[in-house]
Formats: C-alpha cells, sequence, structure tokens
C-alpha cells in the first residue's frame, strides 16, 4: 500500500484518480482550493463518494499559499494535477494561471524535494506542443496559449528540479479528457447540455478540428501504470490519448444519435489558441507502460450523457 498526494482532486480528472487509487487499496490525500473556475458545488459532488472513504484525507488547501512539507511529508507519491485548465480565460485572467499553473507547481516541487517522495507524478497537456499535436513526445514545443505556456513552465519547472535534486519525475500529457464529471466549460459538457436542456451550441472554426479523445478511465488508468511501472517511467514523459481520433462535426452527430435529439448551431470563427488537430501519438506509452486505452467514444460518450442527464 502506497500513500499517494493527489492535487486537484475535487476536479474532473483528480477525483477519478482518487476513487482509482483508493479501490486499489492504497491510502489517498487530496488537496483542492476549489478555484471558482467552475462552482464549487460540482466540485464538492465530485468529492462526495471519497469524503467517506476511510483511507481518504481532504484537504481545503491552496497549493500557492500553504505550508506543504505538513502535507507531502506522509506520502510516498505525488500526482500533481492542481491547474488552472481551459485556454480562452487564460487570455483576460492570466494571473490565476500563472500563479496556480507555475507558483504551486514550484511550491509542491520543494516540499517533494524536502521530504524526497519516491515519485511526483506531473500532469501536463498536449496544449504544449501548440497549434498540432500529432507527433512523438519529441516533438517541439510551442504552446499557442497562455494555459500552453503555463503548463510548459511547469514541466520545465519539474525537469530543473530532476537535474539539480535529482528529484523523480514523470510527466504525462494529457489529449482532451471526457466522460462523467467532465468540466462545464468544455464543448462536449456544453453541446450535451444544450441537447438535453436546449440552447444553442457555439462551434468555432469549421468544426473539421480533430480531437484524440481520451475517456477520462483510460487517462486514469495511464496515470496508474506511470505509478505501478515507476521503474522505467522515472525521468520519462508521455502522450495519454485516446485511441479515436474525431472531427468536432462528428462528434456533434453522434451526441445527435444518442440523444435523439438535433443540436440548434452556430457558427464563430476559430478563438485564438484554438488547437486545429491533436492526434495523440502513444506509441511510447503504449510501448513503455502497456497503455491500451479500451474505452470506444460512443460508449464514452453514452456515458457521459447519462451522467450529465441525471445531474439536476
Ligand atoms: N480535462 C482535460 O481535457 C485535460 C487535458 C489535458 C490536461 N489536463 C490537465 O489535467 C489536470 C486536471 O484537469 P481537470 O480537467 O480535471 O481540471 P479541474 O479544473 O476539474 O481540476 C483541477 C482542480 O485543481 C484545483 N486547483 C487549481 N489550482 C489550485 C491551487 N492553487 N491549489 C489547490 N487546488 C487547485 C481546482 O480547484 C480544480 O478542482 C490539469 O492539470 C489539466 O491541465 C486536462
Amino acid at each position: 500500500m502506497n500513500r499517494c498526494l493527489v492535487t486537484g482532486a475535487a476536479g474532473f480528472v483528480g477525483s477519478h484518480l482518487c476513487e482509482a487509487l483508493l479501490a486499489r487499496g492504497h491510502e489517498v490525500v487530496g488537496v483542492d482550493a476549489f478555484i471558482p473556475y467552475y462552482p464549487r458545488a460540482v466540485k464538492e459532488q465530485n468529492l462526495a463518494g471519497l469524503l467517506t472513504h476511510p483511507h481518504f484525507t481532504f484537504h481545503d488547501t491552496d497549493l500557492r499559499v500553504a505550508e506543504l512539507v505538513p502535507i507531502v511529508t506522509k506520502c510516498d507519491t505525488v500526482f500533481h494535477l492542481a491547474a488552472m485548465p481551459g485556454l480562452m480565460k487564460s487570455w483576460t485572467d492570466f494571473q490565476l494561471y500563472e500563479t496556480c499553473n507555475i507558483s504551486g507547481t514550484q511550491r509542491l516541487l520543494e516540499a517533494a524535494r524536502v521530504v524526497k517522495i519516491k515519485q511526483f507524478i506531473h500532469i501536463s497537456t498536449s496544449s504544449v506542443y501548440g497549434r498540432e499535436a500529432t507527433q512523438g513526445e519529441d516533438a517541439p514545443l510551442q504552446p499557442v496559449s497562455p494555459y500552453g505556456v503555463t503548463k510548459l513552465a511547469a514541466e520545465n519547472l519539474c525537469r530543473a528540479y530532476e537535474a539539480n535534486f535529482n528529484l523523480p519525475i514523470t510527466i504525462l500529457r494529457y489529449f482532451s479528457v471526457y466522460g462523467p464529471r467532465q468540466r462545464p466549460d468544455m464543448g462536449y459538457h456544453k453541446l450535451i447540455n444544450n441537447l438535453l436542456r436546449g440552447g444553442t451550441f457555439t462551434v468555432f472554426g469549421d468544426g473539421e478540428q480533430t480531437r484524440s479523445n481520451t475517456y477520462v478511465g483510460d487517462a486514469v488508468a495511464a496515470t496508474i501504470l506511470a505509478f505501478e511501472k515507476r521503474a522505467v517511467t522515472l525521468g520519462q514523459v508521455f502522450n495519454i490519448g485516446g485511441g479515436e481520433i474525431v472531427s468536432l462535426n462528428r462528434v456533434i452527430a453522434m451526441l445527435e444519435e444518442i440523444t435523439g435529439r438535433k443540436a440548434p448551431l452556430e457558427r464563430e470563427p476559430a478563438r485564438p489558441g484554438d488547437q486545429r488537430h491533436t492526434a495523440a501519438n502513444v506509441e511510447k506509452a503504449r510501448r513503455v507502460l502497456g497503455f491500451n486505452p479500451t474505452t470506444r467514444l460512443a460508449e464514452g460518450l453514452r456515458a457521459q450523457v447519462e451522467w450529465q442527464r441525471a445531474q439536476a
């Protein structure tokens, strides 16, 4: 049994990761500051099942200001998911991205260094690549949004702590995650909401932009593989993406079929910082981690629709 610290534990992916670690018999310490990017009530709901688990403890703590050593000290592994996600707000509220994604990460790395943890798994994003994210992990890193810039800075901080203090780092770059508990600001969540409850969905660009859709259960499975195969993952960076790459227009058609409703659409020009094509090259994750995303897009979208249908 390991003692795992999960930052961003009340978030979309973090809450699923906590549940999966507990199910495997680990102790989990969750940290989240309920940053009001989307409502606290949604995050409290994500956490609800965890709070009653005997091997879960939770700290309502902000990585930017709290004393972190006492929290990290009892943990052997850190899963760092806490961040300000989403591209658009990063143009207008850069300070929030800068402080949460860069300063928060630096303070956590410093605590991990002091405590000498066994592994620091840093969750990054395909946005570090830039407009297109279709190649392997060695592709140039040229983010085109302030969000991507802060996430790349966080990766570089991890590298600096690794180079100078031998901090045992693994970096995972997730590609467009979807599924139950998807953040309400994300496209599929909004589209499903419009289909179920009315309202017009805005398509930015021609809708032919593609995404490497990653079911949240597959992203979590990859994250746990990176932890269980620590001996071969230290110092490494992996792309983590689902197997099905489809356009937004195709996803709209699939969701219309699943819900049996037609989405009223309006079209607007692509937004600054939007990625055009992401197609996760996960060859390295397959080879080194044995990662094999298993959830078909139709199945994963159906699960997300059912989850959103059940929301009040
Ligand atoms: N969802 C995706 O499609 C996706 C894709 C690529 C990468 N990622 C990365 O995965 C991670 C999780 O993303 P998510 O979609 O679950 O987002 P989320 O917003 O649902 O979860 C992140 C959580 O971190 C918390 N947090 C932020 N700053 C904090 C701070 N200073 N102190 C403590 N807690 C703080 C927030 O309150 C939030 O609950 C992020 O690092 C994100 O960059 C997500």
